[in-house]
């Protein structure tokens, strides 16, 4: 089993927006939101850069991210510590590319950001 249970799968799938956080190479932190969040296997969520250029360019200075996925209504939610990757060509980037075209993203895609889990814990 992977370091992502079924409920945070669940969660993440269901809500679909991450607020991804990075490191700007001053230090200070750079938060936006990722409608494009999902499960892509059990240590993996992944992304879609459309227009994302502050944190693809964080990424690939420092790759280290986390991601939250909050639902406020249910006072729920769940934050993802991992490692970040930027795909621009590939197997593993054509199979999330061919994911999200079949899921209905219509938003020309310039790179996928795939993140390892680390760390997961819900949100108190
Ligand atoms: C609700 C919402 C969802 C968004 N989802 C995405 C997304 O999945 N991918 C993306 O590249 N941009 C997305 N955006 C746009 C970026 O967050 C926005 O362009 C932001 O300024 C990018 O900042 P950054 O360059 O620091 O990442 C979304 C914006 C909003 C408001």
């Amino acid at each position: 089993m992977g370091i992502l249970t079924e409920e945070m799968k669940e969660a993440v799938n269901t809500r679909r927006l991450g607020y991804v956080a990075t490191v700007c190479p001053d230090g200070t932190p750079n938060l936006s939101p990722k409608g494009t969040t999902r499960v892509w296997d059990d240590e993996h969520l992944v992304f879609a850069d459309i227009r994302s250029p502050g944190t693809v360019d964080n990424i690939q200075r420092n790759p280290a991210v986390e991601i939250n996925v909050v639902d406020p209504e249910a006072h729920k939610g769940y934050r993802f510590k991992g490692t970040a990757r930027v795909l621009t060509d590939g197997q593993v980037f054509e199979n999330i590319l061919s994911f999200y075209q079949q899921s209905g993203v219509t938003h020309p895609i310039r790179s996928i950001v795939l993140v390892k889990v680390e760390r997961a814990q819900s949100l108190p």
